[in-house]
């Protein structure tokens, strides 16, 4: 099983991705959450990409593209995989493509979180998020028992440096410009599943699921 979760930031796909990884078994490939490892190792990696995050652009897609082709060659990706946040560029979308077909395996849905703009900005603005383990909280709908405490794995839960207003505003419109266009992708292929992220996590989480198991009987959503 092989599929990937697409949205605008704030959107809910790593809140979901979280679930979808306890029911289904299968990892999360989060290549913000893979970049944001790289800036706390100090790595050469995260000095490159924090310049473009703190800034709501993009990374590029060189950099993008070698960093999740050896990851879905890791052990862990054997059974199938989930995608958080890659492909975000028709490039990124066309070279997966390539990856996968070069081992004879493709991507079965691409699940398309569709959410109003004034419910992504207030989403961004209360969100705050594990440094250790990256669970989601918010400031009004999902507060952690303890404040400042994850309820999972008990690290500090913390604001994201890229949730400032200026650039949540940059975000929004880097995925307009680049990252929306990836839709027509998949559109044309036959594998986007679009659904209304907007609801509670449970009735979304639903929604995914109902998107992926259809796919994998078989039977195509419109
Ligand atoms: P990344 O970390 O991928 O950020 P993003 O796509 O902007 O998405 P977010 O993590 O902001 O939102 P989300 O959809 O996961 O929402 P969440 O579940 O947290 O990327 C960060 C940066 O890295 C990029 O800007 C870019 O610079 C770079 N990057 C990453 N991948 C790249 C790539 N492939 N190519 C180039 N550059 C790349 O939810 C948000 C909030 O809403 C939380 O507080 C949550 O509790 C709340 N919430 C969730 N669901 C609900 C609900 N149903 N109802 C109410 N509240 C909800």
């Amino acid at each position: 099983m092989i599929f990937a979760l697409f949205g605008p930031p704030g959107s809910g796909k790593g809140t979901q991705a979280k679930s979808l990884v306890k029911t289904l078994g299968i990892p999360q490939l989060s290549t913000g959450d893979m970049l944001r490892e790289a800036i706390k190792a100090g790595s050469k990696l995260g000095l490159e990409a924090k310049e473009f995050m703190t800034k709501g652009q993009l990374v590029p897609d060189s950099i993008m593209i070698g960093l999740i082709e050896s990851r879905i060659q890791q052990p862990d990706c054997a059974m199938g995989f989930m995608l958080d946040g890659f492909p975000r560029t028709v490039a990124q979308a066309e070279a997966l493509d390539g990856m996968l077909e070069a081992q004879g395996l493709q991507l079965t849905d691409v699940v398309s979180f569709i959410v109003n703009r004034p419910e992504l900005i207030n989403r961004l603005a209360g969100r705050m998020v594990c440094s250790s383990c990256g669970a989601s909280y918010h400031e009004n709908f999902k507060q952690p028992k303890q404040a400042g405490v994850c309820d999972i794995c008990g690290g500090a839960v913390v604001k994201r440096d890229d949730d400032k207003a200026e650039v949540v505003k940059a975000r929004l419109e880097t995925f307009l410009e680049a990252t929306k266009p990836v839709e027509d992708h998949y559109r044309a292929q036959g594998r986007l599943r679009e659904i209304n992220a907007e609801g509670s996590e449970q009735e979304v989480f639903l929604r995914i699921m109902q998107a992926v198991r259809r796919s994998a009987q078989g039977v195509k959503s419109h």
